[in-house]
Order: structure tokens, then sequence, then C-alpha cells
């Protein structure tokens, strides 16, 4: 297969870009897949222009991975042109270039489409109900797909990413804590964090199942994050219980701390389906988390 990969210098890009060419685990061998990681030097979302051109002068492509987007939360506020252009019309059009290639489309997108204010963790069936601009574009983006790609495409829904590439919390929080003695994190808010290599892996499974392997399935959303539920806060003081770092960290609520971008409140989501359907294996957010710093550190 002729496997297109956008975003490769995100996180998720990345950590795919990391497993294809190391190829480290087990099962994982994806050698007989062709992945052309691109950025956006070579394929410019924010321009109508670049990706026709993109794509009209390159051959075919049998999968279209799309990593990329507009992902900085707050900054969505004031640049909704441009993330409505990266997030739902850049995706509409890939899905439209997917569509008539007849190759399929993986595009990955968040559980902020949620307005998090149900009690119980989100289905792929639950009514999305965005409660800010980023969760906007990236449900518009969405549907946009779903239109187009009846068949051949998959959504997967992804929780709180962090990764050793690029800016995360695990890289803010772990700087912040070295250069203070006291910080204050929310805790008003519940997710699951995920290991951007983790989700990188499940795509690789996902592209090697034979569920996956025949064109003309219908569209599915899926839903991935690691186990377990924790807010902000105990994300932090886990961190810097793994790297040991004297810094006090205290909570606060969404109201004492305001941001830009109002953030829902819970958003875990159900895992049941992905599991179900591709037999996948739900990473512990401790384990993954230790993993992530360890590397980190090797790196320091
Ligand atoms: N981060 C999270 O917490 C989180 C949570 C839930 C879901 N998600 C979703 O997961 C996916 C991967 O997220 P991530 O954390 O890996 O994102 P990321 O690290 O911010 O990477 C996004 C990538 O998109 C690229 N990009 C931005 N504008 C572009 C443009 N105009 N043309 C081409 N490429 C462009 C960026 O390129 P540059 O490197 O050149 O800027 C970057 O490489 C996204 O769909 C995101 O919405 C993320």
């Amino acid at each position: 297969m002729r496997i297109l990969v956008t975003g490769k210098n995100g996180q998720l890009g990345r950590s795919i870009q990391n497993i294809v060419n190391t190829d480290t685990k087990i099962g994982n061998n994806q050698s007989t897949n062709n992945f052309i990681f691109v950025g956006r030097e070579d394929l410019d979302l924010s321009s109508k222009s670049s990706i026709s051109h993109y794509f009209g002068n390159n051959d075919k492509f049998d999968l279209i991975i799309n990593c990329a987007a507009y992902t900085q939360v707050d900054k969505t506020e004031q640049e909704v042109e441009l993330a409505s252009q990266i997030n739902h019309l850049a995706v509409k059009q890939l899905a439209s270039i997917a569509s008539n290639q007849q190759a399929r489309l993986i595009h990955i997108s968040t559980d902020y489409v949620f307005d998090g204010e149900s009690n119980k963790p989100y289905l792929e069936t639950d009514t999305p109900n965005p409660i800010n601009t980023y969760g906007r574009t990236k449900l518009a983006g969405e549907k946009a797909l779903q239109a187009l790609m009846p068949i051949n495409a998959i959504i997967i829904r992804t929780n709180w990413l962090y990764s050793e590439y690029g800016n995360n919390f695990v890289k803010t929080i772990l700087r912040l804590g070295k250069e203070r003695d006291e910080l204050k994190v929310v805790s008003d808010q519940i997710g699951s964090p995920t290991y951007a290599t983790d989700l990188a892996d499940v795509i690789l499974e996902i592209i090697k199942h034979k569920k996956f392997r025949y064109l003309g399935q219908t569209m599915q959303i899926y839903h991935y994050s690691s186990e377990e539920e924790i807010s902000w806060y105990e994300f932090a003081k886990e961190i810097f219980k793994i790297e040991k770092i004297d810094c006090e960290v205290n909570p606060v609520t969404s109201q004492q701390y305001p941001t830009p971008a109002k953030r829902p409140r819970n958003t875990l989501m159900n895992k049941d389906k992905i599991v179900k359907v591709f037999n996948i294996k739900i990473s512990n957010w401790k384990s993954s988390l230790n993993t992530c710093m360890a590397i980190l550190k090797q790196k320091q």
C-alpha cells in the first residue's frame, strides 16, 4: 500500500514515523507498506490550491492518514478562519480526493467534540456538542468526511495527547516544576492522557487488521485513549512523582484558571468498540507515562 501520512512534524505524525522507521516492535512489520510522510512545506492544508497541487502531482495513494490539524485550542478562538480551513475544509478536500482515488482515509479527531457534561464515558454514537471553536472546527471536519465518504473511512477520536515530541502538558509541567516551588493545576477537568506512541501503534495495528483490508466498508468512528480517568492535577502530580521533582501541586477549578477557550469538564471516552473490532489492548496511563518520561530523560 502507498500510505500518505500528514502532519509529519506533529506528535502523532512523528510517533508513527518513529515506529515505521525503527520497526522495533514485534509484529509491527510494515515493510510491505510504502509510507510517505508530509509536513506543511509539502502539503499546506491551509491552502486549497496546495492540496490540489500536491495530489495532482503525485501518484494515487491507497490510504491517507490525516494527523495534521490546527491544535492550539486557545488560539483557535482568534484564528477561527485558519482553524476552520485546516480542521474542516481541508478534511473535506482530503475526503473528496480519497473518494475519487478510491483510497481509504483514517482521520484523527478529538474528545473536544463533546460538551463534557455527561457523567459516563462517551460512546461513538453520543451526540457531539462542542463548547469551543477548536471542537466546532474538528466536528465540522468529521461531518464533511462522513458526508463524502460513507465507505472507506475511519475517524479515531482521542484524548489529551502527549509524547516526547513538540509541546505538550508533560513537557510543560516538567519545565515549570524545575523552575517553581509551587504550581496550581486544574482539578475539575477529567480525561485519559494518551501517549502518542500508543495511538500510533493502534493505527498501525488497524492497517494490518483483516477487517480493514477490504475496500467498501462502512465509515466508522472509534474512540481511543488510555485506561482510567484522571484530572490534569493528578496528571501533574504523577509527573513530579516519577521525576522526583520537589514542587508543590495545588488543585484549582477551571473558574479559578480562566482560558480563552472553554474546556469540557469530563471527556472520558468508551473504548469498547475499538477493542472489540480490532482486538486493541488499551494502555495503562501510568506505564505509558513512565515510558515517555524515560525517553525524555535519555534525550536530556
Ligand atoms: N494534542 C492533543 O491533546 C489532542 C487531543 C485530542 C485529539 N487530538 C488530535 O490528534 C491529532 C494529532 O494531534 P497532535 O497532538 O499530534 O498535533 P500536533 O503535535 O499539534 O501536530 C499537528 C501537525 O499539524 C501540522 N499542521 C498545522 N497546520 C498545518 C497546515 N496548514 N498544513 C499542514 N500541516 C499543518 C503541524 O505542522 P507544523 O509542525 O509545521 O506546525 C503539526 O505537524 C490532531 O487531529 C488533533 O486534533 C490531539
